[in-house]
This record gives C-alpha cells, sequence and structure tokens, in this order.
C-alpha cells in the first residue's frame, strides 16, 4: 500500500455565497508527481491555499501527512516547500538576500545546490528585487524551494512566467525531487506543461475534481484515429458503435478515416481484419485533445461523465 501524502475529500469551499469548491476529493502518494490540471478560475489555487492552511475549508477534509490541513499547520509546514503563482518580493532586499530569507524561515541554510540553482537558472542575486521580471521574482521562489529539504513540494504554477529554457530547468529538478523519493503537486492550465512530469493527473473544473488518472488510463478515456486501406470492400461503417466521423477517402478505393472509442479498438480490429488490410495508420490520442473535450463540455453545458 502506498502511503498518501495529500487526502483531500468532497473539500468545499464558499466565499461568501460562491461556492468556488463544490466537491475536490483526490489524493497524493508519496513518491508521486500529481498534476492537477484546470482551466483558469477552477479551484486550483482555491483548493492549494485551503491545503496550506491560508483559507479555512467550508465542507470536507484534507489532511497532509495524515495531518489535519488547518488544526496542524504549522506541524506539517515544517515538512513542505510552496511556491505560489504570484511571487510577492520585498522589493528593497536582493534576490540574494530573499533567497536566504525564505531559507530561514524554513529552518533551511543556503547550501550547494542553492548555489548551484541560481546558476541553471541564471539569476542575478545581487539586484534588488524592485528590479525583477515575473520569471525572476518566481525563480527566486523556486530556487529557494527547490534547495529546501521537504517531503511535499506544492508548486501553484510555477512556470507561467519562466520561458522555455528555464521551464526545461524546473522540470527536471521536479523529476530529481521525484528521484530522491519526494512528492509533489503541481497545477497547471496547460497540460503539457506538465505532463511529462505527473505520474498522474486530477482534472478539476468549476470547482469539481471530475477526472483523475494516470496519463495512460486518461488516453483509454479517449478516440484513436485510425486510416485503413483494405483489399476488400470496405462496408460503410458509419453506424457502427464505437466509431465516429466516418470517412471514405474520395481518391482511393477502400480506403476510409475515422475515429474509435479505445474501448471499442478490439472489435473494430476484429471487423477490419478479414477484409484484407493493405495499410493502416494509428494515431493515438494526446492528451491535449483529451482536455479540449473537457473544454469544449464546458462551453457547450455537455454532460462530462459519459467520457
Ligand atoms: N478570496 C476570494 N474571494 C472570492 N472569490 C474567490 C477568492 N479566491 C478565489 N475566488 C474565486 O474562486 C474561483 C476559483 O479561483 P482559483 O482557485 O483562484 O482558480 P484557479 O487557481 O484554478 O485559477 C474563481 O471563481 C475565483 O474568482
Ligand atoms: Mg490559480
Amino acid at each position: 500500500m502506498s502511503e498518501k501524502v495529500i487526502a483531500i475529500n468532497h473539500l468545499q469551499k464558499k466565499f461568501g455565497k460562491f461556492l468556488a469548491l463544490k466537491d475536490v476529493t483526490f489524493e497524493v502518494k508519496k513518491g508521486e508527481v500529481f498534476g492537477f490540471i484546470g482551466p483558469n478560475g477552477a479551484g486550483k489555487s482555491t483548493t492549494i491555499r485551503t491545503l496550506l492552511g491560508i483559507l479555512r475549508a467550508s465542507g470536507g477534509t484534507a489532511t497532509i501527512f495524515g495531518k489535519d490541513v488547518w488544526q496542524d499547520a504549522v506541524q506539517i509546514h515544517k515538512r513542505l516547500a510552496y511556491v505560489p503563482g504570484d511571487v510577492y518580493l520585498w522589493p528593497n532586499l536582493t534576490g540574494g538576500e530573499i533567497i536566504d530569507l525564505f531559507l530561514k524561515l524554513n529552518h533551511q541554510q543556503h547550501n550547494a545546490r542553492t548555489d548551484e540553482l541560481i546558476k541553471q537558472f541564471e539569476l542575478d542575486p545581487s539586484k534588488k528585487t524592485r528590479t525583477y521580471s515575473k520569471g525572476n521574482r518566481q525563480k527566486v521562489a523556486l530556487i529557494a524551494a527547490f534547495s529546501t529539504d521537504a517531503d511535499l513540494y506544492i508548486f501553484d504554477e510555477p512556470t507561467s512566467g519562466l520561458d522555455p529554457l528555464n521551464e526545461e530547468i524546473f522540470q527536471k529538478q521536479v523529476l530529481a525531487l521525484k528521484q530522491d523519493g519526494k512528492s509533489i503537486l503541481l497545477s497547471s492550465h496547460i497540460l503539457s506543461e506538465v505532463e511529462h512530469m505527473c505520474d498522474r493527473i486530477g482534472i478539476i473544473r468549476e470547482g469539481r475534481l471530475i477526472e483523475t488518472g494516470t496519463l495512460n488510463e486518461m488516453r483509454h478515456l479517449t478516440r484513436t484515429l485510425i486510416t485503413v486501406q483494405t483489399q476488400s470492400s470496405l462496408p460503410d461503417l458509419r453506424n457502427y458503435n464505437g466509431i465516429h466521423d466516418f470517412k471514405l477517402a474520395k481518391d482511393v478505393i477502400n480506403k476510409a478515416s475515422f475515429s474509435v472509442d479505445s474501448d471499442k479498438m478490439g472489435a473494430v480490429m476484429t471487423l477490419l481484419a478479414p477484409l484484407s488490410i493493405t495499410a493502416l495508420q494509428s494515431t493515438p490520442p494526446t492528451l491535449e485533445d483529451l482536455f479540449l473535450r473537457y473544454y469544449q463540455n464546458d462551453e457547450h453545458g455537455d454532460d462530462h461523465h459519459e467520457i
């Protein structure tokens, strides 16, 4: 049994009359990178701020290391490093001074790793932070977090101000933490930014956690694109269960393209096999496709549970 580092059950958060979190349930296991994905305003930061004991939940439960996030916040914070999406710094201190201050506040010290990270992220630590761009402010918080020895790292959209090169460094550092057996919660509204790093992802929409699983499990929920050519004549499969968007090629006979529900793939292949396949191309769905479907459902108000 893998140990739960974060366990959230039916979490709710009200701001006045507005229910920002309606039902959020997921867990983060020890040693895993969990991607917390959802569009802007879905409730990612609210969930994270509740986990940090900054906000008090209106309903449900949330624990970190088996401790209540509100009651035991002080104890929890000793083993946790956090980087918010918008990093505010003291403008009159230098980046280096603030990194050291963050480390001290976490009962840590400036160490060799800190210097290495400053080099990697190419931060000039001698400048006052009032001169820093958003990306540089984020780097300050990231460098402090990555050189903190914690058990759990929480990053709330940490790469929104970073250029691609620094984003890559961020990803490498996250994977290094994972290799050290640390647990990581990483939020983003852009799936492809976090896709490579995450063992599992949870999708939040309008204050509800609507889907959790490994990337492969998520892919199973989507359709694969097939282009096929056969020797025998190809029947019209428009109404075949599990097949969508069936189109016969105009210029070539017995050639068609369509998409297939992943769980109907076996049945469709069995159907095609006796037709003497001469060419077959299968394009697996990207997670971006899956994500798009959720967003589309968002706009059209479809029932997402069907997916
Ligand atoms: N302090 C607050 N007071 C009132 N509403 C808030 C507050 N913080 C967040 N919200 C609202 O809660 C919803 C979720 O916000 P947030 O958690 O920041 O989303 P995300 O981080 O996924 O972009 C949004 O509609 C936002 O406007
Ligand atoms: Mg947010």
